[in-house]
């Protein structure tokens, strides 16, 4: 079995994150959420993964994945460009699939538990496609489907007005090469996108078998700043204690702190877990880093109180104010204005930004 992550796309609901890279590099817990993707895939046993990329980011996604050799795969890069929809993506992979089974894995996704189980099911069954699905409390915003007592699905529908059950379709596909020659015969849907549900529609149509598993655990599609910052907080819940870094006996630190290497924490600074702390981060002493924070490699605290935040890396946060449920993209600096006049808040902000002061 190959594996295929879907990594096109605009980004265009995490702007201005996404100006300067790809929403699949965003890192939740300090890891960009597609390397979740690929572990997942690895553990399931599936080391043969191909990349699809958009026009965008590519260089980045390219530059940090490799050949995949430092995350124990082999990938091959599959160039779709425009995004023309989740089966036209499937379709770009045809050659790099060829008469293998793959499961397809939306590179935006995460989730608490791997693949394994369904892909164990799938393989033991005479299945076209197997689907992951999840309870949902907005099924208009997703796939939807129907479903008989033996997890046969029955019905498919593409964000429906109204939706016949609350079982979305979340990011992970197995298929057979059927597949392709279902996609072959679709038109596009009301989006203008080839639609991946409704080619899975058709196989059901064809009289094609096609098996559903419920996932366990959470599942975020990470599309929104605060699906980040929600799935930052799912990953953390997890986190063991480590320290590889250096912590000054005078330093308050509770709960799970994960400190990477050649990170400093000073004295009088507080923590309470869990919290990450990427390498050569450095905590200045009347800083408060808050329950549910990464902060990413080579970044500064000194001085704010910040909770249930990402900071992506490489930023300065020398203000002396309180920061709560924060996105901040790499390279941001946070520094106090005190006694500067006239007083207010001092704001560089890049377009498509979103503040609450
Ligand atoms: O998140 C689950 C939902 O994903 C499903 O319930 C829907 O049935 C499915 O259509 C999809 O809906 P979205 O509208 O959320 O998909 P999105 O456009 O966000 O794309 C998902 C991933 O696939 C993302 O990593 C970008 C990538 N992609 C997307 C398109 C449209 C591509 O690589 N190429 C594409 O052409």
């Amino acid at each position: 079995m190959k594996g295929l992550i879907l990594a096109g796309g605009t980004g265009s609901r995490l702007r201005p994150i996404t100006h300067t890279g790809p929403k699949q590099l965003v890192p939740v817990a300090n890891k960009p959420v597609i390397q979740y993707g690929i572990e997942d895939l690895r553990e399931a046993g599936i080391t043969e993964i191909g990349i699809v990329l958009g026009d965008k980011g590519r260089e980045e996604i390219q530059s940090f994945l490799g050949d995949g050799s430092e995350f124990g795969v082999n990938i091959t890069y599959i160039i779709q460009g425009e995004p023309l929809g989740l089966a036209h993506a499937a379709a770009c992979a045809r050659d790099f699939v060829g008469d293998d089974d793959f499961v397809m894995y939306l590179g935006d996704n995460i989730f608490k538990r791997g693949l394994t189980e369904m892909v164990e099911r799938y393989e033991t069954g005479e299945y076209a496609a197997s689907i992951a699905l999840q309870h949902v409390d907005t099924p208009r915003q997703f796939g939807i489907a129907n479903v008989d007592g033996e997890r046969t699905v029955t019905e498919l529908i593409e964000k429906p007005d109204e939706p016949p059950t609350d079982l979305a379709l979340v990011g992970v596909y197995l298929f057979s090469s059927a597949i392709f020659d279902a996609i072959d015969e679709l038109e596009p849907s009301w989006r203008g996108e080839l639609e991946i549900t409704d080619a899975i529609q058709s196989l059901i149509e064809d009289g094609h078998a096609i098996d559903s598993h419920v996932v366990d655990g959470w599942w975020k599609d990470t599309g929104k700043p605060e699906d980040i910052i929600g799935a930052n907080r799912l990953v953390l819940e997890d986190i063991e204690a480590t320290n590889d870094g250096e912590v000054h006996p005078e330093a308050d630190l509770t709960g799970r702190v994960d400190i990477g290497t050649g990170t400093t924490i000073k004295a009088g600074a507080v923590i309470r877990g869990p919290v990450r702390l990427g390498e050569n981060v450095t905590v200045g002493p009347d800083s408060y880093i808050g329950p549910y924070t990464a902060i990413g490699d080579d970044s500064t605290v000194g001085g704010p109180h910040i909770e249930n935040s990402v900071v992506v890396g490489k930023s300065e946060l020398t203000a002396d104010t309180r920061l709560v449920d924060c996105l901040l993209g790499r390279g941001a600096n946070i520094a106090s204005a005190d006694g500067l006049l006239p007083e207010g808040n001092r704001l560089v902000v890049g377009e498509n930004s979103n503040l609450k002061l």
